[in-house]
């Protein structure tokens, strides 16, 4: 018995209070960029000392074809901060299958999930979408991954961003079985846990694994979904893996026939119950619960008190309002952002009761936490955001939630300009004591639509109210990014 009642039901909320906020303040946002090698172009301020390493951003680099939010040639950002204080920009495609096919053709020559390729169905009818590689990028027992949910991970040279093979850990994953691109380590155990949606056996799955510290990737488990959904990210906690299904049904049909990209098959279904499905993560039967009908874009994090899984995460606006918006993408207003916003939910495991209260009272998503806080009580949240309830538009600020009740503190980039994911990078003086968790970086890749140029912010996580420490000016758009990891040297 769900209460969801209890739950803040986002869908078919629209916008809060108009802003004036609009695509001409994140015009370029959107553009297609360039590869570049090149030193940055000035530093204000002082970099922190302990902060040397690089930030590995992804995202689409090239959508001059694309019809989605979620489409485009992945491409890797790399800002690296040397130990002199001087900071050097590369940016490099991900060279998948799709990239070197398409390279130099002036029309698209592989469907992606969300643009079909032109000429009707017969040009798309059983063709796979290709792989993009474009969402994440992370470590991964000593290998730099590109990541998308549709494939295997592509492998990204540190240095070079040159692109290696794609892997398939030693044969775990077939062909047609993903690797998503949102994995989750537990920091006691060293492992990661990640799954990929299965949309290739005729009942829709989801299939989970595990890599040891040895970095050797396992199958866990394969479950059937209660319908053929949308699942992008999903909790970890000691001995769980929380995956929250969404009435948010893709048509498997309409797409291998041909007749609409796999984004435009997606049909909010109010005749369904949405799903937590609880899978534990040393395998064996899952369990599921009636959710709230919301949706989840990623989570802070999850852990155990007793038989109650609590769960922090970063709820989506409304459902079709966010379809428009994502397909609309570079002229839409993105009223969905108004209705985004952070959330802690409580999973009975005995009972089965939901319920969820608000983290914040502003729109915020793409959060991040300390690593080491990952399936543990962490006070500490970072996320992207707006500065008032229900403004829209794509986010101008970030946020530091207190997941313990204490509140938000933000920093506002400006109206004109925009910072989706902020990435926490731990001072590396910092103890492992709860006291020392907000000791150290925020860093976020920003955009700025005036000069359309972008810069990192690096803002000392005990005061981000206080705006950056440091801003290294990079001399070009780097694009949009959703994801990205920093990788100290040293
Ligand atoms: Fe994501």
């Amino acid at each position: 018995m769900t209460a969801s009642g209890e739950f803040t039901d986002t869908k078919g909320v629209l916008t809060g209070p108009p802003t004036g906020r609009g695509a001409a303040n994140w015009a370029g946002f959107f553009d297609s960029v360039e590869e570049v090698d090149l030193p940055a172009e000035s530093v204000e301020g002082t970099l922190p000392a302990g902060l040397v390493g690089t930030l590995y951003r992804n995202g689409p680099g090239k959508r001059d074809f694309s019809q989605s939010f979620f489409d485009g040639d992945g491409m890797i950002r790399a800002l690296r901060i040397q130990a002199d204080g001087s900071v050097h920009c590369r940016s490099r495609f991900v060279e998948t299958k799709k990239y070197r096919k398409e390279r130099g053709s002036d029309r698209p020559r592989v469907r992606t999930p969300g643009t079909d390729l032109p000429g009707g169905f017969l040009r798309n009818i059983l063709r796979t979408p290709g792989h993009e590689a474009n969402t994440h990028i992370i470590e991964h027992h000593g290998q730099l991954l590109a990541l998308e949910e549709g494939g295997h991970p592509y492998v990204i040279d540190r240095d070079t961003l040159a692109t290696g093979g794609m892997l398939d850990f030693d044969g775990q994953l077939k062909s047609y079985q993903p690797y998503s691109a949102h994995p989750h380590t537990d920091p006691k155990s060293g492992e990661i846990f990640n799954f990929g949606v299965d949309f290739a056996s005729p009942k829709v799955g989801i299939r989970s694994y595990r890599a040891d510290r040895q970095g050797r990737v396992h199958a866990i488990d394969r479950f059937a979904l209660p319908y053929g959904s949308f699942v992008h990210d999903y909790a970890l906690t000691e001995r769980f893996m929380i995956f929250h299904v969404p009435p948010l049904v893709a048509s498997v049909l309409r797409f291998a026939l041909g007749l609409d990209s796999f984004f435009a098959t997606l049909q909010w279904r109010d005749d369904l119950t949405a799903r937590f499905i609880v899978a534990p993560r040393a395998g064996g039967p899952v369990r599921e619960f009636d959710a709230p009908s919301v949706l989840i874009g990623h989570y802070f994090g999850a852990h155990e008190r007793g038989d109650e899984l609590v769960i922090d995460c970063g709820q989506l606006g409304g459902w079709p309002v966010a379809a428009e918006d994502t397909a609309s993408y570079r002229t839409s207003d993105w009223t969905s952002f108004g209705a985004a916003g952070a959330h802690r939910v409580r999973l009975d495991l005995r009972s089965g009761r939901v319920s969820s209260e608000p983290l914040s009272s502003l729109p915020a998503e793409f959060p991040r936490i300390h690593p080491d806080t990952e399936t543990l009580d962490g006070r500490f949240g970072y996320a992207g955001c707006n500065v008032a309830p229900g403004e829209g538009g794509i986010l101008r600020g970030v946020a530091k939630i207190d997941r313990h009740g204490g509140g938000e503190e933000i920093f506002d980039f400006g109206e004109n300009k925009v910072s989706l994911e902020p990435v926490f990078v731990p001072d590396p003086g910092a103890s492992s004591s709860p006291a020392d968790e907000d000791r150290g970086w925020v860093l976020c890749l920003v955009y700025d639509s005036r000069p359309r140029k972008s810069e990192v912010a690096i803002l000392d996580a005990r005061c981000l109210a206080d705006g950056p420490v440091a801003t290294i000016r990079l001399p070009y758009n780097a694009g949009a990014t959703f994801h990205g990891s920093f990788v100290a040297e040293g």
